[in-house]
């Protein structure tokens, strides 16, 4: 049983947690998840330091509010933001009354209100870093589910030892870590886009040498001796990743689709909608 993000996150890993989490070692020192996002991989891991680390400023504060924050207030936050808009699945205008104070006040339950009642539950910015998802008319809401997430969630975010960072994944200081160590890495996916890599998010873009630089960073936690796992796409939708392909050819290749890991290169680039891989270097 594993926990699931409160946020429902473009690229979330909760649905493929059980095959990642096999190829994990069983005894994890310090566990960086580099790319955190909805978080859904560090909340889950037991290690002795969880490091949670993305570059979306407002996800990582929404974190350390919900850790340094008692549920039960966190709650009553939320349902008084609720009740003072009168939101529900119909109600666009209050909807868009709340998005409105939210870009001024930038108040972090705000913004996870937001979220619950956005399309597709997506919190997405514009380039003024404003907060600019559309009304999720009939389909998002702050419900039952949404509400049990949250709460294993930040009970989660209290028990274990995790610590936040808000860097670009080049910024983060890594040479310190040993062979007791993990590091995750699910970036953005240059050959599929989420929202986080549209380039509207006011965000850093993913391109190629983004690409680059965090294979170079995997060689050199490989060198160093720290274990690493990276997940990512081969192929999808006709297209296909060329540069990862051949770089993980020096590592361990899991296909999340275990049908594939008996085929050759034609079946998968043939036969492939998506072709899931988690590559690691134990
Ligand atoms: C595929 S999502 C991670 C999803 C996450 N594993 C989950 O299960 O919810 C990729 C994340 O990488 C972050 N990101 C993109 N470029 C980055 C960069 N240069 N440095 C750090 N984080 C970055 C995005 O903000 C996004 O949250």
């Amino acid at each position: 049983m594993y926990i699931k993000s409160p946020l429902n996150y473009t690229g979330g890993k909760y649905k493929i947690l059980k095959p990642i989490f096999e190829q994990f070692p069983d005894r994890i020192g310090t566990f960086v998840d580099l790319f955190a996002g909805g978080f859904n991989v560090g909340i889950n891991v037991e290690a002795d330091r969880i490091i949670c680390n993305d570059q979306i400023s407002f996800i990582i504060e929404l974190y350390q509010m919900f850790q340094d924050t008692e549920i039960d207030v966190l709650l009553q936050r939320i349902r008084g933001l609720i009740d003072r808009y009168q939101l529900s699945q119909q109600n666009q205008e209050g909807y868009l009354n709340l998005r409105s104070d939210y870009n001024e006040t930038k108040d972090l339950t705000e913004l996870f209100v937001l979220g619950c009642y956005a399309f597709n539950h997506q919190m997405r910015f514009n380039n003024s870093h404003e907060f600019n998802s559309p009304f999720g008319r009939n389909r998002s809401s702050f419900n039952p589910n949404i509400e049990k997430n949250l709460i294993a969630f930040v009970n989660a975010l209290k028990q274990k030892n995790i610590e936040f960072h808000n860097q670009d994944f080049t910024s983060m200081e890594l040479a310190f870590l040993g062979p007791e160590d993990l590091v995750y890495c699910d970036p953005p996916y240059i050959i599929s886009t989420g929202n986080y890599n549209d380039g509207n998010r006011g965000f850093k873009d993913w391109k190629d040498s983004e690409e680059q630089a965090l294979l170079d960073l995997l060689d050199r936690l490989h060198q160093q001796g720290t274990r690493f796992a990276l997940s990512n796409v081969f192929y999808h939708k006709g297209l296909s990743n060329e540069l990862l392909i051949q770089w993980s050819e020096k590592y361990n290749i899991h296909y999340i689709d275990k049908q594939y890991s008996n085929c050759n290169y034609q079946f998968k680039e043939r036969n492939a909608k998506t072709v899931e891989v988690l590559v690691i270097n134990y």
